[in-house]
């Protein structure tokens, strides 16, 4: 296993493992970030990005690993937390035998990281690695794949924003309230749909004109709007970011006049003290990493032997711990973003503490 520089302490951290893999023939350089294997195999995805400097690519994994422990704890998953980078532009580097060399390095760790598809890879990398090793999911439906994961992704953060809404207005529906939905891509599609089917009003925008083709078509009673800022200043109940990370930053969130903010896209709060500025404004932030679990939910199903309806009913238990989260916060007097890394910790540590009891 080829270490490719010297690097910070892993333990100051918190992680269990960090993993330098290269393989010079094929222009391999990966990073496997586990942090925690306490409540069992770490899972998450591979992310391909041509990073700046393995400083930064190191930085990614680390954070990205830890995130997805706590995602995995709250999403109920018998799975730890892990993720991997690979550095590079996969435009340019990725072929068969770096994806093949990159599985070898997976199965050198005999189970301890299970991978997936994330940012520049795609289900059929997938079903290349897992030429070397069987710890890859998000395969192909050829290969007993889930397909498409933002189908339960959808389904899970139209469940966490229905708890939202008990929350703030006492009943689980989204009727007769106006959703914005920012970002009409695979996930935001079917979110619209199920607003709809429910009797909300959806607001929506995009920066594809196919998306908002698509919504034209399919939904004319969806309103557009031009942009992002217009969206969020804009006369809704509900604000469903479900395009890029950083949603919620100082442009947005003191304009904001949802009550509820609830949607899909991965690192909603821009910087450390939003959901404080969130909270204050009385804005109701049910957690991304809580309300986006239905996608790896579909994934870690998927290492089962994939069952659509066993996945969709661990994805619908989305509402419960939202509103779990969401109590809970309000008897420790802290926002939703706090409460929900404490119940994840708390799991963690509950949990995690059983593999002490020694079976054989
Ligand atoms: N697909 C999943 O299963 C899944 C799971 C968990 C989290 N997420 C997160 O949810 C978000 C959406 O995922 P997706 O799979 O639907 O991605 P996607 O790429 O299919 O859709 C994103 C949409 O947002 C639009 N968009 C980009 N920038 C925009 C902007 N500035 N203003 C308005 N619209 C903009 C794009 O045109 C696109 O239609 C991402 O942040 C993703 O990381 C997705």
């Amino acid at each position: 296993m080829g270490v490719f520089a010297s690097t910070d302490d892993p333990g100051s951290t918190g992680h269990e493992q960090v993993v330098f893999c290269q393989d010079k023939q094929s222009g391999l350089k990966a990073i496997i970030g586990i942090y925690s294997t306490a409540l069992g195999p770490a899972l998450g995805g591979t992310r391909f990005y041509p990073y700046a400097s393995e400083e930064e690519a190191l930085a990614d994994v680390l954070d990205l690993s830890r995130g997805m422990a706590y995602k995995n704890a709250l999403a109920g998953l018998d799975l730890g937390g892990g993720k991997a980078v690979i550095w590079g532009d996969p435009e340019q580097i990725k072929s068969e035998a770096l994806l093949r060399a990159y599985g070898r390095f997976v199965e050198s760790l005999a189970g301890r990281y299970y991978t997936a598809c994330d940012v520049g890879t795609y289900v059929a990398d997938m079903d290349v690695i897992a030429r070397e090793t069987s710890y890859v999911t998000g395969r192909s439906v050829e290969h007993g794949g889930a397909g498409d994961s933002s189908v339960l992704t959808a389904w899970g953060v139209f469940q966490g924003m229905r708890a939202a809404a008990e929350h703030v207005w006492g009943t689980p529906t989204l009727a007769g309230k106006r959703v914005g939905v920012a970002g009409l891509g695979k996930v935001g599609k079917y979110l619209t749909g199920h607003l709809l089917e429910d009797g909300a009003e959806v607001v929506a925008t995009d920066v594809n004109p196919k998306a908002l083709e698509w919504v034209r078509a399919t939904h004319p009673q969806v309103t557009l709007v031009d942009d992002t800022a217009a969206l969020a200043a804009s006369d809704i109940d509900v604000y469903a970011p479900c395009a890029l990370g950083g949603a919620l930053n100082d442009d947005t969130v003191p304009v904001l006049r949802a009550k509820v903010v609830a949607g899909a896209a991965n690192n909603q709060l821009a910087h450390a003290g939003i959901e404080k500025v969130l909270a204050d404004r009385g804005i109701l932030y049910a957690p991304d990493y809580v309300v986006n679990a239905g996608g790896v939910i579909q994934v870690a199903d998927e290492i089962e032997g994939f069952n659509f309806e066993r996945a969709k009913l661990r994805a619908t238990r989305i509402f419960d711990t939202t509103r779990e989260i969401l109590r809970l916060a309000d008897d420790e007097g802290v926002p939703p973003a706090v409460a929900a890394d404490r119940l994840a910790e708390r799991r963690m540590a509950e949990v995690g503490r059983l593999r002490s009891i020694h079976l054989r």
